[in-house]
């Protein structure tokens, strides 16, 4: 043994692993509808704004080492800069999107089309369900939000599709409407580690909550008001999480567990409702 084992770390060392995201520049961003709270037609949008501060995120992800691939936005489809709503990729499969409300439904076909284009096995959803804006992989696990767009029947689906467990959980709050607005994951790679996901309790019901206690007992506990600018809604690698630059909250929760934390301005896509995790989509190779 040297002396430097002696000095027990609060967390074990983490490890950054490069990733491949999708993500989609916002040049038809607005706000023209409203199916969720957080949008409000009547304000006003700034969509060279929104544009820039995508393009810090992406920047952002481009100096962690990450790859980036485009979907080409489709005019009169706004929210497609969402695309963790696009699909579920594990292992090259890709399960398609089958939006709630008819103003995003157009998205699913084009999202599977990019899919099929790029090499993955497209599997088209028989039930409603928005992707990784609701399916969260943790180790071996995909957690399943429901409440208010993926149906339970998309989680059965699912579990047949990947034979993983599926664990489903039930969002109350409409202003955390996907679940990746309410739990984030922190260490994908392996599904028990101490702070492997960091959550907002009051988003779920009683035996969601139970559930995430008994599961990740060492989880992060973050706030509401970070969770009210989606800190939640947030990417990590492993090491490096992007958040939410306003929540400075969880941002000291995680260098605590050993994280490094980088903050990002996405304000003004804060007026559809989505953060840095849901312009981000994973493609699992
Ligand atoms: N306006 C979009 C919607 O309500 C926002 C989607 C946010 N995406 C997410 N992964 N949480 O569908």
């Amino acid at each position: 043994m040297t002396s430097t084992d002696t000095v027990t770390a609060p967390t074990s060392k983490r490890t950054p692993q490069p990733r491949t995201y999708l993500m989609c520049r916002p040049e038809h961003f607005t706000v023209s509808y409203r199916i969720n709270p957080w949008m409000e037609p009547a304000n006003p949008t700034d969509t060279a704004r929104a544009v820039e501060q995508w393009q810090s995120l992406y920047d952002t992800y481009v100096s962690l080492g990450h790859t980036i691939e485009l979907i080409d936005p489709i005019p009169g489809l706004p929210d497609m800069v969402y695309t963790a709503n696009g699909g579920f990729i594990i292992d090259g499969t890709a399960y398609g999107a089958s939006f709630t409300y008819p103003e995003r439904q157009p998205e699913g076909p084009a999202f599977m089309q990019w899919f099929a284009d790029h090499g993955f096995d497209v599997v088209e959803p028989k039930n409603i369900n928005e992707g990784e804006g609701d399916f969260l992989l943790v180790g071996d696990t995909i957690l399943a939000g429901t409440g208010f767009r993926s149906t339970t029947d998309s989680h059965k689906e699912l579990a047949d599709l990947y034979g993983r467990e599926v664990l489903s959980l039930t969002l109350t709050n409409p202003n955390f409407y996907h679940l990746d607005t309410a739990i984030s994951v922190l260490d994908p790679l392996t599904g028990d580690r101490d702070a492997n996901i960091a959550y907002l309790p009051s988003a779920f019901d009683e035996a969601s909550l139970a559930l995430l206690e008994e599961r990740y007992p060492n989880a992060i506990h973050v706030s509401e008001e970070d969770s009210r600018i989606l800190g939640l809604n947030s990417i990590s690698d492993g090491y490096n999480v992007v958040i939410a630059k306003r929540a400075t909250g969880f941002e000291a929760q995680l260098r605590e567990r050993g994280y490094n934390p980088i903050g990002v301005d996405l304000s003004e896509l804060l007026l559809g409702g989505g953060g840095v995790k849901c312009c981000t989509l994973e493609l699992r190779r």
